[in-house]
């Protein structure tokens, strides 16, 4: 169905119906951005929103709080309405509120509460380093040990997992599952509904790490019933660097006391009184912990606008026909130089990007940026590649490929060092 001829790239563009939101993001000339994945291009709709906020600083002060357009106090509410709506939630189920890690340790410390027979935390192998950090500093805070409490399901391939082996290991003792939606390294997409089912069966709850699917792919955490789950903003969300991150929290457990408290938790109407007993908000925003952060969530009043827009279910039938149009390239003009593809090829379990294989992927990445593509590197063989539906197009792909296929013909990346770069 596809081709490799530069007209066929063309002709897939002019049947995009996505196509026109490119110009609303600040793309670099001669530059192709493969890169969202990791951190989102900056679209004009976050600028306004941001300089906006920045003005209102500028001439209300203080007063910006409860004058501003939208006033800062509700500020983050009243993005949060688009946020859940995106991610399948109810309003009061979604958050925007500090960082992606931060989330996870509210939810842990709200959630892992463990118990002579339920004391078992559940993750993978693969799993972002973070959050295994965070998680080991959590069970240490308990007074326990990681090494007697945490538990990684075992990849068979090194790449991807399977969800029978993550279901087999939801033993009694597991009082707490903590997965990628996306895995971020191959961009394998885990079947979230079938592990929380299998977990809520063994009494266990699901803390979802939505990072690499949140803006990627269609979400519905109420459907599924996810007891909590947290994602940045900075990836496909295009909320700038270190930008706000989200949480949701399954209204069924908003009874429940946050693990983290701060004065933001507090009952909004009443948070003023300064009263030193905490009367926590039944909601979401309960579990906020301190004065949120309103020029790191200004850009996402612009992007979240874009996204109603445009429509996840067209983003993700864009981006899924883009990342097979990209594999179809690879298996057409770059295996033969050894590249392989360390993502899983069925639409239900991918994510956004795709990740290109290859023994020289840390010289190859510098010669791709050499050449204006801006790819994304994981150590230590993986090139991550995100074409984001709302500013990459097909031609984009077709050239990035091009470029490649030079790379390699001309063994461009062999005067690049084998050194990996600080950040990458
Ligand atoms: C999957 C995943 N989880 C957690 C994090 C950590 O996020 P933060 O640095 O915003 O806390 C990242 C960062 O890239 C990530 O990709």
């Amino acid at each position: 169905m596809f081709r490799t001829d530069e007209n066929f790239a063309l002709e897939m563009d002019s049947k995009d119906k996505l196509k026109k939101f490119k110009e609303r993001f600040y793309i670099q000339k001669d530059t192709i951005y493969m890169d969202g994945n990791s951190l989102g291009m900056m679209s004009k709709d976050a600028e306004e929103a941001l300089m906006r906020l920045v003005n209102e600083w500028k001439t209300l002060g203080i007063n910006g709080w409860m004058g501003g357009k939208i006033p800062w106090f509700y500020y983050a509410e009243e993005l949060s309405k688009k946020m859940s709506s995106l991610m399948g939630a109810s309003p009061e189920e979604v958050i925007i509120h500090g960082s992606t890690t931060i989330n996870l340790h509210i939810g842990l410390s709200t959630f892992y509460r463990p118990k002579e027979n339920k004391y078992k935390i559940l993750m993978d192998e693969l799993n972002f380093p973070s959050d295994i950090y965070a998680v080991e500093s959590q069970i240490k805070a308990k007074g326990l040990k990681p090494d007697d409490v945490l538990v990684l399901v075992k990849s068979r391939d090194g790449k991807t997992l399977e969800e029978e082996d993550i279901i087999e290991m939801m033993t009694d003792e597991v009082a707490v599952a903590l997965l990628p939606g996306v895995l971020y390294r191959s961009g394998q997409l885990i079947d979230m509904e079938r592990i929380t089912k299998a977990a809520h069966e063994k009494g266990i709850y699901v803390i979802f790490d939505l990072s690499h699917s949140a803006g990627a792919i269609k979400h519905e955490l109420s459907k599924w019933n996810v007891d909590f789950a947290f994602w940045c903003g900075y990836k496909y969300l295009s909320n700038g660097p270190g930008g706000s991150a989200s949480f949701f929290i399954n209204k069924k457990h908003f009874e429940k006391e946050t693990g983290l408290a701060g004065w933001f938790g507090y009952r909004k109407d009443k948070q003023f009184d300064m009263d030193l007993e905490f009367k926590q908000a039944k909601n979401a925003g309960g579990f906020q912990i301190g004065t949120p952060h309103i020029f790191s969530m200004a850009p996402l009043e612009g992007t979240l606008n874009i996204f109603e827009e445009a429509g996840i279910d067209n983003m993700r039938e864009k981006s899924l026909k883009a990342t097979d149009y990209m594999m179809y390239l690879i298996d057409s003009k770059l295996a033969k130089f050894g590249f392989n593809i360390g993502t899983p090829r069925e639409h239900s379990r991918r994510g956004g990007h795709v990740a290109l294989e290859h023994d020289e992927a840390i010289r190859i990445n510098e010669a791709m940026k050499e050449r204006g593509i801006i790819p994304d590197f994981r150590y230590p063989n993986v090139i991550r590649l995100a074409p984001i539906a709302l500013y990459i197009s097909f031609h984009d792909i077709w050239k990035m490929v091009e470029i490649i296929e030079d790379i390699m013909i001309n063994k461009e990346y062999e005067k690049f060092s084998k050194e990996r770069s600080t950040v990458a």
